[in-house]
């Protein structure tokens, strides 16, 4: 019999297993069980993937808790565009907006604190991508995601758009500042 002509018998599946063909079942199926078990391991013990958590929100809700914090922690502006940096208190919320095409504010965060950082987009699909860490975290509209950061070196880190947004997706750059405490 060849793969190119009918099977001589119609019924040809119901023989018995090859003890070959049972050996590689076994081996493929102990191989997917691995890599399955890799997936919780390597999320816990090789640091690898954000456990982030996500809420439904809205651009006025989260646009008005951004605004807070803007007002209450902004420490300069920068660029021609006069956009607030913001140096909130160790250990607190702080609030990033995604839109066309900018991230606002920027951030200013101190080494070695941790941080509850929210992303929300208020338009549509946007990247957050932070390099050269190589962060990455989808920013959906309608919702709120937050990631937990413990910036552990200081420097200026570059926050990207990953996700093609538009005409201006190449320019939606920004910077995260780590300073020493
Ligand atoms: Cu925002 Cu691409």
């Amino acid at each position: 019999m060849s793969a190119i002509e009918s099977p001589v018998s119609r019924v040809w599946w119901k023989q018995p297993l090859d003890r070959v063909e049972g050996a590689w079942i076994a081996i493929a199926f102990a191989w997917c069980l691995v890599l399955f078990f890799m997936m919780p391991y390597w999320h816990v013990y090789g640091k690898q993937n954000l456990s982030n958590e996500a809420y439904r929100t809205t651009p006025e809700r989260y646009s008005q808790k951004t605004q807070e914090i803007v007002d209450k922690y902004t420490v300069r502006t920068e660029t021609e565009l006069k956009i607030p940096v913001v140096h909130p208190p160790a250990g607190s919320d702080v609030y990033l907006i995604a839109r066309l095409w900018q991230w606002w504010p920027m951030l200013e965060l101190e080494e070695g604190k941790t941080y509850r950082v929210h992303l929300a987009s208020m338009d549509w699909l946007h990247g957050f991508s932070l390099q050269p860490e190589n962060i990455n975290v989808e920013v959906h509209p309608g919702y709120e995601h937050v990631v937990t950061m413990t910036p552990t070196k200081a420097g200026v880190y570059s926050i990207i758009c990953n996700e093609y947004c538009g005409i201006n997706h190449h320019a939606m750059a920004s910077k995260l500042y780590v300073v020493k405490k």
